[in-house]
């Protein structure tokens, strides 16, 4: 899909937010706040959609995503900006952390959307990426079983097949653990890790922006 495509999926999304309760069976809070631990100092949360990571967080945020129509669905009282992870309009070393929440896997340009969270984050500043991947294999047949049961149940409750067929798609052809890993440590990300919740489709990606340039 293109982002063309994928803006239009987002901006037409309608109650975003009781979909995310009904499809996590109601985990989507519990990952969010297991992020919301590690941020310090001022936050970036790129791929913010209605600011929830903001909102959970106490201190000074901005909030950026593609869809002006994502940003207005909620009100919180943050700074929002509209921008695209591949060109983040900030200047160097702005951000103590930035986070990005279920938004990698809609970047076309994964690499270059790291290199510029780097870019944009201070010396010993921390990048965090909570995601979800549908594993291959043996490992992913739960997995799998929900996600079938995601796309053919969705439209009946909530809306359209296509989004839920994309949505699907995302997180089956986001890249491995490794992959997102080398890319963290090739954009020049030190200490990188990754936590596993449970046997579950999620996990948070950490890593470190060096002290010296
Ligand atoms: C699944 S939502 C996640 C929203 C939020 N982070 C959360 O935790 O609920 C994905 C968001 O990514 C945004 N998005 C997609 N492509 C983007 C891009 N290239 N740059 C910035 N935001 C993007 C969408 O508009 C959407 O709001």
């Amino acid at each position: 899909m293109s982002k063309r495509d994928i803006l239009f999926v987002f901006s037409n999304m309608r109650l975003y937010e009781a979909r995310n309760v009904v499809f996590s069976f109601a985990q989507n809070l519990i990952w969010r706040r297991k992020l919301i631990k590690f941020i310090e100092g001022k936050l970036l949360d790129v791929a913010t959609g209605p600011c929830i990571i903001p909102s959970l967080y106490n201190g000074s945020s901005i909030g950026l995503d593609i869809s002006l129509n994502m940003l207005k669905s909620k009100k919180c009282r943050i700074l929002k900006v509209v921008g695209d992870a591949e060109n983040l309009p900030f200047h160097d070393s702005s951000f103590d952390t930035v986070s990005i929440a279920f938004g990698l896997r809609n970047v076309p340009d994964k690499v270059r959307a790291i290199e510029e969270f780097y870019r944009v984050l201070k010396p010993n500043g921390k990048l965090l990426i909570l995601e979800m991947k549908i594993e291959k294999g043996i490992l992913g047949i739960p997995n799998f079983i929900y996600s079938l049961f995601m796309i053919f149940f969705s439209p009946f409750l909530f809306g359209s097949l296509r989004d839920y067929i994309y949505l699907f798609k995302s997180m089956l052809e986001f890249p491995d653990d490794d992959e997102i890993l080398a890319y963290m440590k090739d954009a020049g990300f030190k200490s990188v890790g990754v936590i596993r919740f449970y046997l579950g489709p999620t996990r948070l990606f950490i890593g470190y922006k060096r002290c010296m340039e």
